[in-house]
């Protein structure tokens, strides 16, 4: 059955990966927070580089030529999805969580002790554990604390703030328990004081449409495999602000954005295969131009997740023995991802009990732990995490939902 914002079978059909059959089952992915399925034009994307274009970038032959074309062509499109004053904002990395080192790295050297930084206790630990490190130079690292509903707490956040913070870390939303950050009200704060705002898109980006310029966000990041592409990381930065500062360099690279936070040889294949995601994802929606189809695309793919998410959530209530964790999915804004836990059975064994199904599904922490941890799940093996994607259908929640039923009784 179609949903009505997408045409669910021809998305279904452009991915290869679920006409897989596993012990005469097919394979239903829930496990689309921790990376999406690809589509068969990703697919192409990549293949067609590496037996056309293959070659180091800057030379002077066509293969050469074609590889610089690849990249600044995926920081076009790059730059149409996030919203990006120009692609010179778009740099690239190996992931989110390496760029985000190398960019704490290079604000390390522009701090001074007795400066402050804040992350949330939300957080993955990638936006939490470089920053961290900045301990060792002498700034402080204060962190603003989660609520046991899963919302962040707004006034601890404005008690944490002063003339002090430079810097502000925070998630869009959060990969644990779905919940939509307030980060409009951290960005008026982080202006009263002239801070930073670094924004963890990551699990924010593969649902709803983004855009920089109006956020005013100064930094943003993430990772193209979340979104239908490659394993790549990318990195916003406001125009003009990485070129002042000191990244880690070789002498052959120059102090300028974007490429100056790019260190070696960047995956050219997997650039090739991140624009076609983006394209993958425009041809979701219509318009004049690509961000226009972005834009209509993301307003379709959230109707559509939030349809599903919103049935598996009243569903996930409906059994005994489950609780679902964070705020309530009817009233607030969240992402479709939606994490419990049952009684009697670690999340480990729903896990197991739904991969004898072929269902995808993951346990644990998901690195944010510090989140688990404080809502206490942490040793009781953290939660169980479902995550629809575009691809997924209804009747996938309704199998998935009979399957957990089955698992409470
Ligand atoms: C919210 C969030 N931030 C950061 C990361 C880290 O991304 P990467 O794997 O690209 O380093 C993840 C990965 O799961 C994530 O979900």
């Amino acid at each position: 059955m179609n949903s009505p914002s997408i045409d669910t079978t021809s998305i279904r059909n452009q991915f290869p990966s679920l006409e897989r059959k596993h012990n005469n089952l097919p394979m239903v992915y829930m496990d689309g927070p921790a990376g999406t399925q690809v589509p068969q034009s990703v697919i192409d994307s990549i293949t067609h580089y590496y037996k056309n274009s293959n070659a180091n970038s800057h030379g002077t032959f066509i293969t050469t030529n074609e590889t610089d074309q690849v990249i600044h062509h995926m920081r076009v499109c790059m730059a149409a999805l996030l919203g990006a004053e120009s692609e010179d904002c778009i740099s690239i990395g190996q992931n989110m969580t390496s760029l985000n080192f190398s960019l704490s790295r290079a604000i390390s050297r522009v701090l001074k002790a007795g400066d402050e930084v804040l992350i949330t206790q939300l957080d993955h630990e990638a936006n939490r554990g470089p920053w961290l490190t900045l301990r060792e130079v002498g700034v402080r690292v204060r962190e603003a604390n989660l609520l046991p509903n899963g919302q962040l707490d707004y006034d601890d956040f404005a008690k944490k703030m002063n003339e002090n913070t430079r810097l502000v870390c925070m998630g869009m939303s959060a990969n644990s328990i779905g919940t939509v950050n307030n980060f409009k009200l951290i960005r008026e704060l982080t202006y009263r004081y002239n801070a930073w705002l670094l924004l963890d898109a990551v699990h924010y980006a593969p649902h709803f449409s983004i855009n920089v310029a109006a956020i005013g966000c100064d930094f943003l990041l993430c990772s193209a495999y979340k979104f239908y592409g490659p394993h790549v990381g990318i990195l916003y930065s406001k125009p003009g602000l990485l070129d002042r500062l000191p990244t880690d360099r070789l002498r052959t690279a120059g102090q300028v954005a974007p490429e100056s936070i790019e260190t070696g040889t960047l995956n050219h294949a997997a650039i090739a295969g991140v624009s076609a995601a983006v394209e993958f994802i425009a041809g979701v929606g219509s318009g004049n131009t690509r961000r226009e189809k972005l834009v209509d695309a993301y307003h379709k793919i959230s109707a559509h997740e939030y349809l599903l998410a919103s049935k598996l959530y009243a569903g996930l209530r409906k059994i005994p023995g489950v609780t679902v964790i964070g705020q309530d999915f009817a009233t607030t804004n969240r992402t479709p991802t939606l994490s419990f836990t049952l009684e009697g059975k670690t999340p480990t064994q729903v896990c197991e009990q739904l991969a004898s199904k072929n269902i995808c599904a993951w346990d644990g922490h998901f690195y944010a732990i510090h989140a688990i941890e404080v809502l206490g799940l942490l040793e009781k093996g953290g939660v169980t995490r479902l995550g629809i994607s575009v691809y997924n259908s209804l009747e996938e929640v309704d199998f998935v939902l009979a399957e957990i039923e089955k698992i409470a009784r």
